[in-house]
């Protein structure tokens, strides 16, 4: 599909529901007592599949008008399967879902997906699993399909390898039913799974500080209830828009109901380093409760600055880097971005495919072994870019065609559909 240089765009647009928090909603709904209605639950492949592993587990997830009401079967009481369940694209879906299936006792489960989750680490997940008691079998001893045991779990306390809010959730959900669990994070990485259990009357305390991270303790559910659960917009694909309303001359945009969770808004601060402007309340660092904060983000476009994003800043843009990347090329000077090997565990290879596929657009960037580095030009030519599969990088190609001087080809944008099902249709809004 091409993209061709963007005339201003202009207008106001609810993003569609944040697909962390949507994920997270239905499993832990699943695991609820008590039918759990979500609104605004994100629409789109990833999500999806999870609704349809749940079904295969005996939780019924039903539409009901532009809601979607989980009736789950309690902690303990998810129901074998058929045949393996397909997370499909979804490494979150692949990386939490364990978490409570590993307690599910004598009942063993199977989890697959597609070619580019059969590539995606999860022994990260399976080492922790295994230190509480659940039996685990995984592919070449890191990849899956992962074969899960459920067992009566053991307390653990868990400093986190990687600073992951996948592993980070997988051992919190599997901790709520031994004593005390607690998970140790090197620096914050989101905390939409603690929020969430909090808000389900579990047993969850966190202590620490925005500088050292956190350490969260959970354990002695009994049983979890939630209430109606709004899903705020996905910061992460309204990034998409907020780099187009950046780099496109004249466009101002006001994107309404957007998360601002502080562990997932490091995009923004980032990009207000580089002199972009979005107006709007950010959640202060540090903040943490029940509730997700939302904010309308007003966006204009304006001159783009080079900037560096240090490893402690990773995790809370992680999603984004690949946008920080693209910024850089329309700066003066080097953007670099250090501390982000985990890049080369997503969807794709992020290091490798965002070099090569902003390369061939023009730009001057280089790959490092834990980042990249940008020499911006102050404009983008233009090209073919190919997404490999990845929702991001089909993204990141569209936008860097709207901001180009000579359009981008993007090849294989319908792996957009796992995240943003409806970013063509919004930007075409926009545009008008
Ligand atoms: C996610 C956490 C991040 C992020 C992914 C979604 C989540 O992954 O990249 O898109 O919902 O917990 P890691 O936890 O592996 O860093």
């Amino acid at each position: 599909m091409r993209f061709d240089p963007s005339p201003p765009l202009r207008g106001n647009l609810r993003v569609a529901g944040d697909k962390s928090i949507s994920h997270r909603a239905a499993i832990i709904g699943a695991m609820a007592s008590e039918p759990v209605r979500i609104s605004n639950y994100l629409q789109a492949a990833d999500t999806r599949s999870t609704l349809a592993a749940l079904g295969e587990l005996g939780v019924i997830g039903q539409e009901q008008g532009e809601d979607v009401v989980i009736r789950g079967c309690g902690l303990r009481n998810a129901e074998v399967p058929q045949g393996s369940l397909d997370v499909g694209n979804s490494g979150t879906l692949m990386r939490l879902l364990p978490g409570w299936l590993a307690f599910q006792r004598d009942r063993e489960f199977v989890l697959d997906g597609d070619e580019s989750i059969r590539r995606r680490p999860v022994d990260r997940i399976a080492a922790p699993l295994r230190a509480m008691g659940a039996e685990i079998e995984v592919r070449e001893g890191r990849y899956p399909p992962l074969r899960v045991r459920g067992a009566q779990l053991a307390g653990l306390r868990y400093e986190l390898p990687v600073a992951s809010a996948q592993v980070k959730s997988c051992v919190l959900l599997a901790g709520l039913i031994t004593d005390a669990t607690t998970v140790i994070e090197p620096v914050p990485t989101r905390d939409h799974t603690e929020r969430l259990l909090l808000r389900a009357g579990a047993p969850i305390v966190r202590e620490g500080d925005p500088r050292t991270g956190y350490r969260v303790t959970v354990g002695n559910a009994d049983e979890l209830e939630l209430e109606a659960i709004e899903v705020p917009g996905d910061l992460s694909s309204a990034a998409f828009l907020i780099a187009a309303g950046v780099l496109v001359r004249g466009s101002r945009l006001l994107l309404e109901g957007v998360g601002v969770n502080w562990t997932r808004a490091g995009f923004l601060r980032v990009l207000g380093r580089m002199g972009g402007i979005v107006l709007g309340e950010l959640e202060p660092e540090g903040h943490f409760g029940a509730l997700e904060p939302v904010a309308d983000l007003d966006v204009r476009s304006a001159p783009i600055e080079a900037t560096t994003v240090e490893g402690h800043e990773v995790p809370l843009a992680i999603d984004e880097l690949p946008l920080v990347a693209l910024l850089g090329c329309f700066a003066e000077g080097e953007t670099v971005v250090r501390g982000a090997g985990e890049l080369r565990n997503k969807e794709s290879d992020r290091i490798a495919t965002v070099v090569e596929g902003l390369r061939g657009l023009g730009a001057e960037i280089e790959a490092t072994a834990d980042g990249f580095a940008v020499r911006g030009q102050g404009a983008l030519r233009g090209g073919r870019l190919e997404a490999h599969g990845d929702h991001r990088l089909a993204l990141l190609g569209a936008v860097a065609g709207l901001a180009s001087q000579e359009g981008v080809e993007v090849s294989g944008m319908e792996a957009a559909a796992v995240s943003y099902p409806g970013f063509v249709q919004d930007i075409a809004r926009l545009a008008a």
